[in-house]
């Protein structure tokens, strides 16, 4: 483990992960197909973001993204990818998948960007940064960043606290990885996440868990959820097509 807690530094990470070939079968292909059903949003907030949003970027649609991660080196890996807006083998595969066909679909993800924040998600305190409490946002997500915490006490008010920054009836994503070898990291179990869930404010409208044969992880938890009060109107049902 690093100082962030993660298998890999920022630029290991990068290369271990996010490389050129999309890695069937660990699960990532089943976090994007649950993103495809959270429709259009304006205002998409990433936590714990890694140098990866452009990743999940392919299967949302949203118009503005903040990145928001601890670590200024996964920040920067990010600030210089988008930039060159040139996807890797992951990206082009991921938006096939997710049949983002139009020429514009990763550039467009790109310019959607709005900014990178340096701030710890996980401490006792909502996070304070103004670019982030002085919005709401239609999406929060967090990939990687809850599995994290070092119990289940640390995961349910984190849980909390990221998602009071969330408009209500907001859309809330994620994925967490279960480690084979951290003994130091919370325990991921279905009550977990309901209780979690329950205490924010948080219907889930998708929760399961995929098995893995990562020799570093054993599973992944994909949940997809609404911020109450959501109308209901408007569950979670198809992919919607568009672009
Ligand atoms: C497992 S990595 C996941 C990265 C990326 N979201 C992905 O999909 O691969 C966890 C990320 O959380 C970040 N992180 C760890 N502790 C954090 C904290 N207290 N506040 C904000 N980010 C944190 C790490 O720097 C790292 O980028």
């Amino acid at each position: 483990m690093n100082s962030e807690g993660t298998v890999a530094g920022a630029q290991e990470y990068w290369r271990r992960y996010y490389a050129e070939q999309f890695r069937f079968g660990l699960g990532t292909e089943d976090i994007l197909a649950a993103l495809m059903r959270i429709p259009p949003v304006t205002t998409w907030a990433d936590l714990g973001c890694g140098s990866e949003s452009m990743l999940w970027a392919t299967a949302l649609r949203a118009q503005r993204l903040v990145a928001v991660d601890i670590d200024t080196q996964r920040l920067e890996i990010l600030r210089q990818f988008v930039t060159t807006a040139q996807p890797r083998g992951i990206h082009v595969t991921a938006l096939e998948l997710c049949g983002r066909t139009d020429p514009d679909a990763f550039e467009a993800r790109c310019r959607s960007l709005t900014a990178l924040i340096q701030a710890d998600c996980l401490s006792s305190q909502p996070p304070t940064d103004p670019r982030l409490i002085e919005q709401s946002f239609n999406l929060v997500t967090q990939f990687g960043l809850l599995g994290l915490c070092r119990d289940a006490n640390h995961f349910t008010t984190s849980f909390a606290h990221i998602h009071r920054l969330q408009a209500p009836g907001g859309w809330v994503g994620g994925a967490n990885w279960v480690a084979r070898h951290a003994p130091s990291r919370v325990e991921l179990t279905r009550q977990l996440y309901t209780t979690a869930a329950t205490r924010a404010g948080v219907h889930l409208l998708l929760l399961k868990r995929i098995p893995s044969p990562d020799p570093d992880f054993t599973a992944v938890w994909i949940y997809i959820g609404r911020k109450t009060p959501c109308p209901r109107s408007a569950p979670l049902t198809s992919r919607h097509p568009t672009n």
